[in-house]
């Protein structure tokens, strides 16, 4: 149940990078009907992500890295990365939708610039770690020998 908790959240993070993509095409095309909704959808899938993981963090707790020793390091730099800029990023989806919902565009996009990149970078490393700990993984609950 915890691998499952722990796929249904890296799927969703994923999901929500590929809408980011979506609705950036959107504003390159000049849509602004479509990109506010595909961006709302990818904060909402952002937000439903985080439901998963800490549903899954708080009934089965963390899982630990077992991987081979020599990727040790490059895991825990994504891990690291990962979660530093997933914090960054909630409140500045925050600020730019606050922003754009004013018709305060003139901040929302130099924030859009910036926030994008962190975004795809999050949901990128957030799938890639659930993939690797999908392989590599064990709870840290677990008794070891
Ligand atoms: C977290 C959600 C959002 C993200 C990541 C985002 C991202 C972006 C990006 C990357 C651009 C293009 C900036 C550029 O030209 O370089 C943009 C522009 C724009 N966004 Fe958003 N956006 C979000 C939410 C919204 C919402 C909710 C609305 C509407 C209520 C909106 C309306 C617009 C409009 C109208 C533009 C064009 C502004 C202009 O060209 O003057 N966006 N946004």
């Amino acid at each position: 149940m915890g691998q499952t908790l722990g796929d249904i959240a890296a799927t969703l993070i994923g999901l929500s990078g590929v809408a980011v993509i979506i609705g950036v095409i959107f504003i390159r095309r000049g849509d602004r009907v479509w990109h506010p909704r595909m961006m709302l959808t990818a904060t909402a899938l952002a937000a439903l992500f985080l439901v998963f993981y800490l549903l899954k963090w708080g009934l089965y707790g963390t899982t630990r890295y077992v991987g081979p020793q020599e990727w040790r390091g490059a895991y825990y730099l994504l891990l690291i990365t990962h979660t530093l800029l997933a914090a960054l990023n909630g409140p500045l989806v925050v600020w730019l939708i606050y922003n754009a919902l004013k018709g305060r565009f003139n901040v929302h996009k130099p924030w859009a610039r910036w926030t994008v990149p962190i975004w795809l970078y999050v949901a990128l490393t957030g799938w890639v770690i659930g993939l690797v700990l999908r392989h590599y993984g064990e709870s840290a609950g677990s008794i070891r020998f």
